[in-house]
């Protein structure tokens, strides 16, 4: 059983006034979020990160975003890809209210002043691995996620009605009779713990990259607003689909770096160590097929070949081309010594990006009233077994609106009685939080070097709830995360490492469970056991709830 709170809210040192919103995240899907609800004058919103608010996967995005919005390309087309990548785990009407809505998502984006790239004049738009059309746009060549973070940002700072708090963690969702009350976060700089009563909560705190030994995601990607979900009671769905990019590459500082797949949607090929493409004849796409194809095969080689790492080759491409579309690529890869256009670039796969997440239903709503999530933290069931390349942005947009119409329709309706509520409630768990002791399963003594086991998490998890699972590794994993998950030394810390580090174990116990339960294997998740798709037994989602299991049908 999990600690109800990472530290006790009788720690609090400050109760805030009421906010009719606070955002958690600063990425596309919080930003666009509190922007739309911030330009209805009358709701305050407030956003909180716990690092600088530009510091979001988001910023690292490289390919695009998606959408269908030049013929002969089309919503019904983008929509068919998105389904055949979730491999039969794709809700058809989230995924209808995403690929019909990007359209005009990429309207509001050019009017908050967005510079698309522009070819002949006219968006560029790529193709991707799994899409029939291009319809990827990109910005700054290969800096579409830092041209949109940037533009949010300064839009969002120009309105002047939000207020930011950066360097500030969000601890856990205070949940008063099923409804959202506030939150308790810990100011970074000044180790204060304090309340912020309200009663809508929006989680966009992005991935859980962190977990393993190589990921494309920040190292702020410690999967804290699924895992403060979780305590709070919300229902986490699909989350043993983990993605793997399958193109990144390890710098001379043993850093990772995204190769993005437009790299191989402009044309570049895979080679195997021997030098053949080994994707053709491997599936009609070669190259851009669904990421999970291709890493699969990826593994295969370097298995056969005894090698860390496969080749991507653009030798063939125009130097000229590659300067102009890939910039940070080439720049990135000349700093290591590289030079795109003459050499072999070794590439191998790297956790990326999380199917699953918080469930959520078609306007955003959490299973808790009043709490809602957007972006890679949310499950809204249009990924499924496999994320289409470059659907993440535009999710986060377009569940970040849904979600600013479901709060707008609320508070209109009954502001005061939920501000009430809120402030009672947070007032309520206080005064409960005093009298009783919180209790801590676990003395396990004195207590271990995080960092270590931060390692020791990560490798635990690459080797045994990676890429390719099965029944005894995972059992293992499970060990481990079983051992240290309840020690009374993780808790009512002001540590953040600490703090960090409870919650990438909450979201490790989250994927091993689902991992073990889902006996087949589909897209993302590969059991080595059970080396097939069963549709018969397994066409349905994996829903877990404070300590409970359920299983909803597709
Ligand atoms: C990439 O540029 O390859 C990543 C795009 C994505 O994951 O959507």
């Amino acid at each position: 059983m999990l600690q109800e709170y990472l530290i006790n809210p009788s720690f609090t040192q400050k109760v805030h006034k009421y906010t009719d919103c606070i955002i958690v995240g600063s990425g596309i899907a919080g930003l666009s979020t509190a922007i739309r609800l911030a330009e209805n004058s009358n709701i305050k919103v407030k956003v909180f990160t716990k690092s600088s608010l530009s510091e979001s996967t988001t910023w690292y995005a490289q390919g695009g975003i998606a959408a269908a919005i030049k013929k002969p390309d089309s919503w019904e087309s983008h929509y068919k890809d998105t389904i055949t990548a979730g491999q039969g785990l794709c809700d058809p009407k989230a995924v209808e209210i995403l690929t019909k809505t990007a359209p005009e998502m990429i309207e509001n984006l050019i009017e908050i002043g967005t510079n698309f790239d522009i070819s002949e004049g006219e968006i560029s738009l790529t193709i991707e691995g799994g899409h029939s059309f291009p319809r990827v746009l990109h910005a700054g060549g290969d800096a579409t996620g830092e041209e949109l973070e940037k533009k949010l940002l300064s839009y969002s700072k120009s309105m002047g009605r939000i207020k930011f708090f950066p360097d500030h963690f969000v601890l856990d969702v205070l949940v008063y009779k099923n409804s959202c009350a506030g939150i308790i976060v810990m100011d970074i700089k000044t180790r204060r713990i304090e309340i912020y009563p309200s009663s809508n909560i929006v989680i966009a705190t992005g991935g859980i990259g962190q977990i393993y030994d190589l990921s494309t995601n920040p190292p702020i990607s410690t999967g804290d607003g699924i895992a403060m979900a979780y305590r709070a009671g919300a229902s986490i769905m699909d989350i043993e689909f983990i993605q793997f990019h399958p193109t990144v590459f390890k710098t001379k500082d043993s850093r990772l770096f995204l190769i993005s797949e437009a790299l191989r949607g402009e044309g570049a090929y895979l080679r195997d160590p021997g030098g053949n493409r080994f994707m053709v004849g491997k599936h009609p796409m070669a190259e851009l097929a669904p990421r999970d194809v291709v890493v699969k095969e990826i593994m295969r080689v370097m298995d056969e070949f005894g090698t860390d790492f496969v080749y991507l080759d653009a030798t063939h491409i125009p130097e000229s081309y590659l300067k102009v579309r890939f910039p940070n690529i080439v720049s990135k890869l000349k700093e290591n010594g590289l030079d795109l256009k003459k050499d072999l670039i070794k590439v191998s796969p790297a956790e990326h990006y999380l199917n699953g997440g918080i469930k959520t239903d078609y306007n955003g709503r959490a299973n808790i009233k009043g709490l809602y999530s957007c972006g890679e933290s949310a499950a809204t069931g249009v990924h499924g077994a496999n994320r289409l390349g470059s659907n993440s942005l535009m999710e986060g947009l377009v569940y970040g609106w849904k979600i600013y119409n479901d709060i707008l329709k609320n508070i209109g309706k009954k502001r005061p009685e939920s501000e009430i509520k809120a402030i009672e409630g947070t007032g309520k768990i206080l005064e409960k939080s005093k009298t009783k002791k919180i209790k801590v399963k676990k003395s396990c003594g004195t207590p271990a070097n995080i960092k270590n086991l931060i390692r020791e998490l990560k490798t635990t998890m690459t080797k045994k709830a990676g890429i390719f699972r099965d029944a005894k590794r995972l059992k293992e994993a499970e060990e481990f995360v079983n051992f240290h998950i309840n020690c009374d030394y993780l808790y009512n810390t002001k540590d953040l490492e600490t703090l960090e580090f409870v919650n990438m174990l909450t979201v490790a116990s989250l994927i091993i469970k689902a991992a073990s339960l889902r006996e087949e294997s589909r897209g993302t998740h590969q059991r080595n056991d059970f080396p097939q798709k069963d549709d018969k037994n397994w066409k349905k989602h994996i829903i877990l709830k404070k300590n409970k299991v359920y299983f909803k049908n597709v």
